[in-house]
């Protein structure tokens, strides 16, 4: 079997059979039989020709086993991870794994970095003085048994095929392609050794998937190759024009979570993070219905459990607990700046991708990943749409500490919302759900 011959049969439309797909994978993790250019050129053709349900399948779970797949059978409960595609302003990790957790779900959540517009829980958590995201399989297996939840990055032995084939895809324009993006997403997820998956596919400018019938596609796709491969999928299809909750920037982020699991949460972050614990909570069959998990989450949530689970999650991992008591311990600046509206009226629109960039051009996100982050800075919205604002009033509050820095943001976020005379229509913030 022949690299090139495989890239041909699938240049010219055809159906790859398990054992072409297993000699690409073996290709990507070794190097064995495949060139680089040849890796390439076959991620290309499937860019261009797609990829079958089966051959999408069988794809994922190659590049599952390319590299180590936990076994978590020994730790009793229902295991259950959330997986977003990035949007702006999106902390729901931070808030539903602690609130599935304390309904008796175990949530072994690995988590990546921010890229680009989009933020990471990573760099969230690193935000809290100590907090350790690299444990080991030991220290991680220990915290699932006695918080319920550990929150990790993805170790090198995970799917390192994924690993290989993502920063190809990153450099020759094939990254946009469903199959391409399954693969990657599930096969990642299917190694943490869970039995039930939520996804929430993100859609609008601040998204990956920036229309409707793209978010759909993906989301599809996700719960059908999720399914065949054994793990409980479903797939939240959500807005996101809009940032998620009013902060973004890591150290914000983080005290906007904490304040969510105090009950004091902006709607719309208390309204997903609780609808995504609720389906975590019915996929580990905690719940009989949607009805029985909203409630279980909300118990969770205005009982103060979910931030008692926090609080022992960030202990275990090495972080400061008090910082949830007094946030002066989190790294912060103190030079901020303020954006206003230049007239009376109500905010119409809100360019969430903006606000993604301007916050990584304050240094609170990469734009390579090699790239460090500042977890100080970021932006708060003081308003959002919907709301009615007067000439003068803040618009957003800026964190920043390089006045340069601030000076390239500042165009970014003046251009990023709008004003008009009547209040928009806010449509929800679910907009289909999959399963
Ligand atoms: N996130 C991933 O992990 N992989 C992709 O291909 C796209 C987004």
């Amino acid at each position: 079997m022949r690299a090139a011959d495989i890239i041909r049969t699938k240049r010219d439309g055809g159906e790859l059979t398990a054992a072409e797909i297993d000699s690409f994978v073996r290709g990507a993790t070794t190097g064995a039989a495949w060139a680089p250019y040849q890796l390439s050129a076959l991620l290309m053709a499937v860019f261009l020709r797609g990829m079958s349900p089966g051959e999408t399948a069988h794809l994922t779970r190659a590049m599952a086993d390319s590299g180590k797949v936990l076994d978590l059978s020994d730790i009793p409960g229902p295991k259950v991870d959330k997986h977003s595609t990035g949007g702006v302003g999106d902390k729901t990790s931070l808030i539903l794994g602690p609130l599935a957790a304390a309904c008796g779900v175990i949530v072994p959540m690995m988590s990546g970095r921010g890229l680009g517009h989009s933020g990471g829980t990573l760099d969230k958590l690193e935000s809290i003085p100590g907090f350790r995201v690299g444990l080991s399989e030991a220290e991680f297996r220990s915290a699932l048994r006695n918080v319920g939840i550990g929150m990790i990055g993805q170790t090198s032995d995970v799917a390192p095929a994924d690993k290989t084939l993502y920063a190809m895809r990153d450099v020759t324009s094939t990254v946009e392609s469903i199959p391409l993006i399954t693969a990657s997403i599930l096969s990642k997820k299917i190694a943490e050794g869970i039995n039930g998956l939520v996804m929430d596919v993100k859609c609008g400018h601040g998204a990956f998937m920036k229309t409707r019938s793209s978010a759909r596609q993906l989301a599809e796709s996700l719960v059908r190759v999720g399914t065949a491969n054994g793990l409980k999928t479903v797939a939240m299809l959500t807005a996101m024009d809009v940032p998620l909750g009013r902060y973004v920037g890591n150290t914000l982020e983080v005290i906007e979570s904490i304040e969510t699991l105090k009950g004091n949460g902006p709607r719309d972050l208390t309204e997903l993070s609780v609808l995504l614990a609720a389906q975590m909570v019915k996929l580990a069959g905690l719940a009989e219905d949607d009805d029985e998990a909203t409630r279980k989450v909300q118990t969770a949530l205005y009982s103060g459990a979910g931030l008692e689970v926090f609080r022992r999650c960030v202990e275990e991992q090495g972080g400061d607990p008090h910082t949830l008591d007094d946030y002066s311990r989190l790294p912060t600046t103190h030079r901020t700046m303020l954006v206003v509206a230049p007239r009376s009226g109500f905010v119409s629109e809100m360019v969430a991708g903006a606000i993604g960039v301007a916050s990584m051009v304050l240094g609170g996100g990469r734009e390579r990943a090699e790239d460090g982050v500042d977890h100080a800075v970021g932006i708060i919205c003081r308003a959002k749409p919907g709301e009615k604002v007067r000439a003068g009033d803040t618009i957003y509050e800026v964190h920043y500490r390089s006045s340069a820095k601030m000076m390239a943001a500042l165009p970014l976020l003046e251009e990023s919302f709008t004003l008009a005379d009547t209040p928009p229509v806010i449509e929800p913030i679910l907009m289909e759900e999959l399963a």
